[in-house]
């Protein structure tokens, strides 16, 4: 490579690669919380919970299960997979909104605990988080800034929920998902549709900001949610971003070998999967039942089932969109690990 004479403005770079997910990984928390454990403070019942939501249990964290630790039980096998270590990654980006320090971020500690000192840093978009990380990952690889990248969805959401408050308290729960991004020969990571609504911004929020709560001495805050808007939202807006990100990926939905969207609701899920017309014998991720709402974590959760049971194949193609507070969402077509 010549050097670029002085004065022209003009920077070298390398030439724009490909990515793809080469691992994914999973870690769900040892303690499992039926619906019958929610029920009686909130006047509820395991029917209504299923019904309505499609939750039959979570997984709370336990003790000596923080934000970090899930993490980096999730990024362990997604290195595996991918056939590196840590010290191999060339950035950390870890999604989530219940890490409990204001800073520093979450992703150095995840870092320093896999052997690596890589640029690491924290991303806050809610249940869009971990799609928004990939965009930003698979950006990192293509350019050269990379050649791995770890991108860890994780929420230890039951220490931000409020058992009492009858619209969350049987929806959210704490998991996380990690994907290694990798430079690849074939585009194996589709462009990125992206946005956000912040007039809807009070429609999922922590109840007060640490300055009320702190000044007012309001006691711990939790996360609020204006279920029906949110819903609404999902169901009329989600399906048309999930469709341009089929187009922008240059394909049609009977191309895909699967449908991964936020675990948000079993019904916001089917409603999605039939304004997108997607074939009926194609495998949609359903972990919600099973796992709850772990914003962050949800996506990769979802497909690192679906991959463990082998209902989807490696090599073939998932739609996956995360969606949530901000409002925030991003979408993509990715090639399955
Ligand atoms: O992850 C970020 C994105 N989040 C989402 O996408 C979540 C979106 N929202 C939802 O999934 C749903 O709105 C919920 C599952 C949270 C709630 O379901 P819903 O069908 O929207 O319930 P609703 O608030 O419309 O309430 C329907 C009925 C009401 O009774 P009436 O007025 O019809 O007699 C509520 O009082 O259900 C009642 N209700 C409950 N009953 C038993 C509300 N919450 C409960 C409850 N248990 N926990």
């Amino acid at each position: 490579m010549s050097p670029t004479p002085k004065g022209t403005g003009h920077l070298t770079a390398g030439p724009v690669t490909h990515s793809r997910i080469a691992g994914i990984g999973g870690y769900r928390p040892r303690r499992v919380v039926p619906n019958s454990e929610l029920v009686e403070r909130i006047d509820s019942s395991d029917e209504w919970i299923r019904e309505r939501s499609g939750i039959i249990e979570r997984r709370f964290a336990g003790e000596g299960e923080s934000v970090i630790d899930m993490s980096v039980l999730a990024a362990a096998p997604a290195l595996e997979m991918a056939g590196i270590t840590g010290a191999d990654l060339g950035a950390v980006i870890v999604a989530t909104v219940s890490w409990p320090y204001q800073t520093p971020a979450a992703a150095p500690l995840v870092a320093e605990r896999l052997g690596s000192t890589a640029a690491a840093f924290d991303i806050s978009a809610a249940c869009a988080g971990y799609c928004h990380g990939i965009s930003l990952a698979s950006d990192m690889v293509r350019t050269g800034q990379a050649e791995h990248v770890l991108v860890v969805g994780v929420e230890r959401l039951s220490d931000f929920t409020s058992l009492d408050d009858r619209g969350t308290a049987f929806i959210f729960a704490d998991g996380a998902g990690a994907a290694v991004v990798s430079r690849s020969d074939t585009v194996g990571i589709g462009p990125t549709v992206w946005g956000s609504d912040g007039a809807q911004w009070e429609a999922i929020s922590q109840t007060e900001s640490w300055i009320d709560v702190h000044e007012k001495q309001l006691g711990w805050p939790h996360i609020g949610m204006a279920g029906q808007t949110v819903f609404r939202w999902a169901v009329w807006g989600m399906a048309p971003v999930a469709q341009q990100a089929l187009d922008a990926a240059g394909i049609t939905a009977d191309q895909l070998d699967a449908f991964i969207p936020h675990q948000a609701n079993v019904r916001i899920i089917d409603a999605m999967a039939k304004k997108l017309g997607l074939p009926a014998d194609l495998p949609i991720a359903r972990d919600i039942a099973y796992t709850g709402n772990t914003s962050a974590a949800s996506v990769p959760l979802a497909m690192e089932r679906m991959v463990r049971h082998g209902e989807i194949p490696s090599g073939g193609l998932a739609l996956q969109i995360g969606f949530g507070a901000g409002l925030s969402y991003a979408a993509q077509v990715v090639v399955i690990p």
